[in-house]
């Protein structure tokens, strides 16, 4: 599924946020959005998952069944072992609770952090967080992924990895919308870059023309 953004502006209070932008994230690729602090991304995000609903222009409609969204500073979910977050990935299908445990399973182990499974999620590295997030988010098996922001605190050769996993993510043919600060891991491994400066579109494209 192609998101597409064209012409949108968002204020708040009368300050313009997002000013008349227009871009787009391309079907079954991994795209990221960059920007400075307060450049936008988060706002541009939600705009799109409708946490915001005053907005001009026209994006495209996202029902809340296409898409899985990890927000910004996402709290830990309390009481809750790393296997039972990712079990909640899968509300919405009717499963056996076999396979449910059979699945969650193996999207821990695809990300490596099988052996968490019974610990605490509140408990585990920022790193194995994000990587249970991910899991999290893709037992939902839905065509978009937004993720902002999930790498902060977390070191250079995770992310790294991080990074490799999710482009094999958009290998299943999902939309993938990663907001981030790491410019050059991005470069490295996204396959399409949008940066957000004071609110307005200034780069668009493949990220070897950045
Ligand atoms: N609910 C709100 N009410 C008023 N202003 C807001 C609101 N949310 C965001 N803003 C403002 O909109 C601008 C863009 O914020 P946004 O969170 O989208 O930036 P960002 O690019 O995600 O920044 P960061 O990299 O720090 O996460 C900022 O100036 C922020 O103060
Ligand atoms: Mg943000």
């Amino acid at each position: 599924m192609k998101i597409d953004i064209s012409n949108l502006s968002v204020l708040f209070d009368d300050q313009i946020i997002l000013d008349d932008i227009s871009c787009h994230f391309p079907e079954g690729k991994f795209s990221c959005l960059v920007g400075e602090n307060g450049s936008g991304k988060s706002t541009l995000l939600r705009t799109l998952t409708k946490d915001i609903d005053k907005f001009q222009g026209s994006i495209t409609d996202l029902k809340s069944s296409d898409y899985s969204y990890i927000p910004q500073n996402i709290d830990d979910p309390e009481f809750l072992s790393v296997q039972e977050v990712v079990k909640l990935g899968f509300y919405q299908s009717k499963i056996s609770d076999q396979d449910l445990n059979l699945q969650s399973h193996q999207l821990l182990k695809r990300f490596d952090i099988e052996h968490l499974e019974s610990r605490r999620f509140s408990e585990i590295s920022m790193g194995q967080k994000q990587r249970a997030w991910l899991a999290f988010a893709l037992a939902q098996d839905k065509k978009v992924i937004l993720m902002d922001e999930p790498l902060a605190a977390v070191d250079l050769q995770s992310r790294k990895n991080f990074y490799s996993i999710l482009n094999t993510v958009s290998k299943e043919n999902r939309t993938l919308v990663l907001v981030t600060h790491d410019l050059e891991i991005a470069m490295e491994f996204c396959e399409h870059m949008v940066h957000l400066h004071q609110g307005a579109i200034s780069f668009e494209g493949p990220p070897k023309n950045f």
